[in-house]
C-alpha cells in the first residue's frame, strides 16, 4: 500500500492565500495525472469547500472535463468535554486518511487560528505551506520582531513546527517535515517595508529551520477564480482569460511545484 504524501496549508494568521494556493497545487497536481485527496480543516469558513463545490458547479454546466479532487470537510467536535472532542478530532482525520489512502497527495487546507484538529493535522505534514503577506504583522506569525530589529524570537507558531516535528519523530516518521514558507501578494512597487521582511526571513530561515521562497505577486485573478470554481491552470486553457499578469502567475505557482519536489518521490513510492 502506498502511503499519501501528506502537504499542509498552515498558518496561524487568516487571509494569507492558504486556500486558494491549496486549490492550485491540487489542480496542478491532478492535471499531472496523480490521484488527490483534500481534505478542508476549516470546515466551518469552508474555503476550499466551496471552491471545490463551485468546481462541480462549473464541470457539470459548462465544462465536463474539469479534474476535480476528492474532498472531504472536517467540522471539529463540538463535545463539551476536552478530552472526547480531542479523541473524535484524531478518529475524523484517520477517517480522512483511509478514506484517501489511495491517493499519491492528501492536500490539507487549515484555518488561520490555532485548534486541535489542526495541530494534528499538522504534525502529519510531508510538506508544510505557510504563505505569509509581506508585512511585519505577518511576520509575527513566525518571529517576534522588536524595536531592534537584531533581537528576533521564534514566535508561537514557530515553536509549534518543532512540537510537530518531535511528534512526527516519535511515531517513527523517518523524514522531517519540509517547511516552505512563500510570500503572497507582493505588490510590484518596491518598498522599505518589503525589503527588510525579505530580509528578516531570509536571515531566519536556518534558524527555524523552513525554506523560503518568493512565492506569488498581488493579483486580481485569484479573486475572480473562486466563484467559477477555475484555477490559473484552467484559466491557461481557455483563450479568453489569457493575458500577461496568468503567465507570470503560471509561472510562480510552476517554480512553487519545483521547489516541493516532491513528485519524484512520489513515483518511487508509488512503483513500489
Ligand atoms: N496572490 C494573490 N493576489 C490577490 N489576491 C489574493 C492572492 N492570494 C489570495 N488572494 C485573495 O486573498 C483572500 C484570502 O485568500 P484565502 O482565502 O486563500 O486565504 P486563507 O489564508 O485561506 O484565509 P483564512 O485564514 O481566512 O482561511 C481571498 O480573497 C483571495 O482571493
Ligand atoms: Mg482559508
Amino acid at each position: 500500500m502506498t502511503h499519501p504524501y501528506m502537504i499542509v496549508l498552515g498558518n496561524e494568521k487568516g487571509g494569507t492565500g492558504k486556500s486558494t494556493i491549496a486549490m492550485h497545487i491540487i489542480v496542478s497536481l491532478l492535471q499531472k495525472g496523480f490521484k488527490v485527496g483534500s481534505i478542508d480543516i476549516d470546515a466551518r469558513q469552508g474555503t476550499l469547500s466551496r471552491y471545490i463545490e463551485n468546481r462541480h458547479l462549473r464541470s457539470q454546466n459548462l465544462d465536463a472535463s474539469l479534474l476535480i479532487p476528492e474532498h472531504l470537510p472536517i467540522f471539529p467536535s463540538q463535545d463539551p468535554n476536552k478530552h472526547v472532542a480531542h479523541e473524535q478530532d484524531k478518529s475524523s482525520l484517520q477517517q480522512a486518511f483511509e478514506k484517501f489512502k489511495n491517493c499519491h497527495y492528501v492536500v490539507i487546507d487549515t484555518p488561520g487560528n490555532d485548534t486541535f484538529l489542526s495541530r494534528t493535522a499538522h504534525s502529519y505534514a510531508n510538506t508544510l505551506i505557510t504563505p505569509l503577506n509581506d508585512s511585519f504583522i505577518d511576520l509575527d506569525v513566525l518571529v517576534r520582531v522588536n524595536h531592534d530589529i537584531n533581537e528576533l524570537k521564534p514566535s508561537i507558531y514557530a515553536e509549534s513546527v518543532w512540537e510537530y516535528r518531535k511528534q512526527r519523530a516519535m511515531r517513527g516518521e523517518k523524514k522531517a517535515i519540509d517547511w516552505i514558507v512563500l510570500r503572497n501578494r507582493l505588490s510590484s512597487l518596491n518598498s522599505k517595508n518589503k525589503e527588510e521582511v525579505k530580509k528578516i526571513l531570509k536571515a531566519l530561515s536556518k534558524r527555524i529551520g523552513y525554506r523560503l521562497i518568493s512565492g506569488f505577486g498581488e493579483r486580481v485573478i485569484f479573486r475572480e477564480l473562486f466563484l467559477t470554481g477555475l484555477t490559473l491552470l484552467d484559466a491557461a486553457s481557455s483563450k479568453n482569460s489569457f493575458s500577461l499578469s496568468h503567465v507570470a502567475a503560471r509561472q510562480e505557482l510552476n517554480e512553487l511545484m519545483a521547489v516541493m519536489n516532491i513528485e519524484q518521490d512520489t513515483l518511487i513510492a508509488g512503483n513500489q
